[in-house]
């Protein structure tokens, strides 16, 4: 992005998630901590593009979030987002004989182990309407819902759950 003139701003709530990008985008990106479920402390019609990769999914209430994600756009501005897929844990857990409610928001915790570390981590999964109700609601006009199959690689890595 930044190599094709883009000027970058982008915030996460951790600290070491923002080294690795100052790495990647190098210094004239600017990095803030900040969490996604405050006001953002940006102007009004700051940016051209809002890209929130798979991050709303852990926050509960998608209320405040998008409309904030639509205050900082210019008109005619985009907002890229990708989730977990809404269907994707509530199958797994009715395949795996547990209760749940795909209609409803709901909390799920899990634990992941990565570079030797193990912590629990806090996700919401909501309906698929619940999504695009936030989004509309916020005054987003949707244009494209996709499911991108998974890279040939990460099948290879995982095959019992190519499609
Ligand atoms: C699965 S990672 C995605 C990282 C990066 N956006 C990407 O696509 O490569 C989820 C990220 O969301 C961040 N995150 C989770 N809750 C957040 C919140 N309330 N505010 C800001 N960032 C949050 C985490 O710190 C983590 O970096």
């Amino acid at each position: 992005m930044c190599d094709r003139g883009a000027v970058v701003t982008g915030i996460d709530a951790s600290a070491g998630m923002l080294e690795q990008a100052r790495r990647r985008l190098g210094d004239d990106a600017d990095l803030r901590v900040a969490d996604l479920a405050d006001p953002l402390l940006f102007p009004d019609g700051a940016f051209d593009d809002v890209v929130a990769s798979l991050v709303l999914h852990y926050l509960q209430d998608w209320g405040p979030t998008p409309a904030e994600l639509r205050r900082v756009l210019a008109p005619g501005g985009r907002l890229i987002a990708s989730v977990e897929h809404p269907f994707a844990n509530s199958l797994g857990q009715c395949l795996a004989g547990q209760e749940t409610n795909y209609f409803q928001t709901r909390n799920r915790t899990e634990e992941w182990t990565m570079g030797g570390q193990t912590a629990q981590l806090s996700f919401w999964d909501r309906p698929l309407h619940a999504m695009t109700e936030a989004f509309t609601a916020a005054g987003f006009r949707i244009s494209v819902i996709s499911e991108p199959p998974a890279l040939p690689s990460a099948q290879d890595l995982a095959p019992e759950q190519s499609v």
